[in-house]
């Protein structure tokens, strides 16, 4: 009999990556490997890579180093590195040469060709070095096996790449230009997740507001495919992300609005609230117009809950520009921010830029403003307290259902108050909020 083989894959960075693993793991079971629980079992380790920061890039090293040593204990353990990461040709070169145990190295856009490259390798044993430069990206996703890691949310691709160029940014520089999907590939996925029972479908691009296909020869935008997702049959939420400001018009907000199948949950990146930095940062919005965005979706959705991304310590940003971003989020008011220290990527615009902002400086910025967004959004989750909330119930632990609001909160269930079943949606009231959790029942 043959020896079962196992793999491990390390994801690193956006959703749009944890759904490429997806991928990855579908296209190694059909060639028979199974999930190792640790990356010591595995047969083949593969990382799939991210280069948005270079906090991320310096960790990633770190790990795929620190599997030299078992590589050399174990004979025929294959190491695959793909990704963002190894997208950018120059890098693939970078990784072999410093970590020569490398058997397999292809880019962000090639997951598709993954059991090509494998099989390659495994009738070989010769290094593959396959990154297909983003230009020569042609979509191709139907057909692969996803191996999804939940049987409760799904993620569902509906567009590639980014035409935006944000002036801090390498994604449009490895992900190369946007391509939507066909609407009626996302329709027949979305259909047959339905059908398996998925509860949460998340639809994801780097920017999904500027999604244009088209159906019986009639022009589909990104509200008109929420529409056509929304009408599909069935008990599920219909979830997206990104939004970019520039592009969240009335009609995708009005869709929200009035389609119950879609969450009531925006995540929309604001980066600063200085125009000044904005215009430096090639946004294409002022503050004025996303605060106009804002007011327009708080108006129209009530009980929206609000997130959103904050880069800090962007080249110039003086401390009036930082006190703007300060004066938004207090206005806005998110239930979470996501806030990065700008980091400076090889090729970008932003990193030839003058007044490079000391790192001292872009550590107490994110120091004090990741202390305002927390007192906001406790304040956020305490005004919940007696409300009644719509909530998916995830998991079950010994005293616990473990059920999660729209954009995410974990909300804790009391087993000897309640009876239910993880996968459904229910209604809660929620009593408490304590240590960063809310306390809910039936
Ligand atoms: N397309 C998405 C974001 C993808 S990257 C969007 O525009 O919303 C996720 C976040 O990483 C960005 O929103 C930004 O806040 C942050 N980011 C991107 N490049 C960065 C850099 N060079 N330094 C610090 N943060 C960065
Ligand atoms: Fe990067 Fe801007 Fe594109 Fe988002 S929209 S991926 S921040 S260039
Ligand atoms: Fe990182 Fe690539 Fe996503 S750079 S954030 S994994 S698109």
């Amino acid at each position: 009999m043959k020896e079962q083989k196992y793999y491990y894959i390390s994801t690193y960075g956006c959703q749009m990556n944890v759904h490429e693993s997806e991928k990855l793991a579908g296209i190694l079971q059909q060639r028979g490997f199974l999930p190792a629980k640790e990356q010591k079992d595995a047969d083949i380790i593969v990382f799939n890579t991210c280069c948005i920061r270079e906090s991320a890039e310096q960790k990633i090293l770190g790990n795929i180093g620190a599997v030299k040593p078992l590589k050399k204990e174990k004979k025929g353990l294959i190491v695959a590195v793909c990704g963002c990461m190894s997208q950018q040709s120059k890098m693939a070169d970078f990784l072999k040469q410093k970590f020569p145990f490398i058997n397999i190295i292809f880019g962000a856009n090639n997951v598709e060709f993954f059991g090509k490259y494998l099989d390659t390798y495994l009738s070989q044993q010769k290094y593959q070095n396959m990154v297909i430069p983003n230009e020569d990206y042609i979509e191709n996703e139907n057909g692969v096996k996803i191996q999804r890691d939940s049987t409760m949310h799904a993620f569902v691709n509906i567009m590639y790449g980014c035409n935006n160029f944000c002036s801090y940014c390498i994604v449009p520089y490895v992900k190369g230009r946007e391509q939507s999907r066909k609407a009626s590939d996302i329709i027949t996925e979305v259909k047959e997740l339905v059908k398996m029972n998925y509860k949460v479908i998340t639809l994801l691009g780097q920017n999904v507001n500027s999604y244009h296909s088209s159906l019986d020869g009639k022009d589909v935008d990104f509200a008109d495919l929420m529409q056509i997702l929304c009408d599909i049959p069935g008990e599920f939420e219909l979830r997206f992300m990104s939004s970019h400001p520039k592009d969240l018009n009335s009609k995708v907000i009005d869709t929200i609005a009035k389609n119950s199948k879609v969450s009531k949950y925006i995540h929309l990146p604001v980066q600063s609230g200085s125009n000044e930095v904005l215009k430096r940062m090639n946004r294409n919005y002022t503050r004025e117009k996303y605060l106009g965005l804002i007011d327009e979706i708080k108006q129209k959705i009530p009980n929206v809950i609000l997130t959103t991304d904050i880069i800090v310590g962007f080249p110039g940003e003086t401390d009036q520009d930082y006190l703007d971003t300060v004066n938004l989020l207090k206005q806005v008011r998110y239930a979470n921010a996501f806030i990065f220290m700008y980091s400076k990527r090889k090729g970008t615009p932003a990193e030839k830029m003058e007044n490079q902002v000391p790192l001292e400086v872009k550590k107490q910025r994110i120091h004090d403003l990741l202390a305002i967004e927390h007192q906001i959004s406790d304040e956020i989750f305490t005004a919940l307290i007696n409300t009644t909330q719509r909530a998916l119930v995830e998991e079950e632990t010994d005293k616990f259902y473990i059920a999660k609001l729209q954009c995410g909160k974990v909300v804790k269930l009391s087993k000897h108050q309640v009876s239910t079943n993880v996968g459904s949606f229910i209604d809660v009231k929620i009593l408490d909020y304590k240590n960063g959790d809310l306390i809910a029942k039936i």
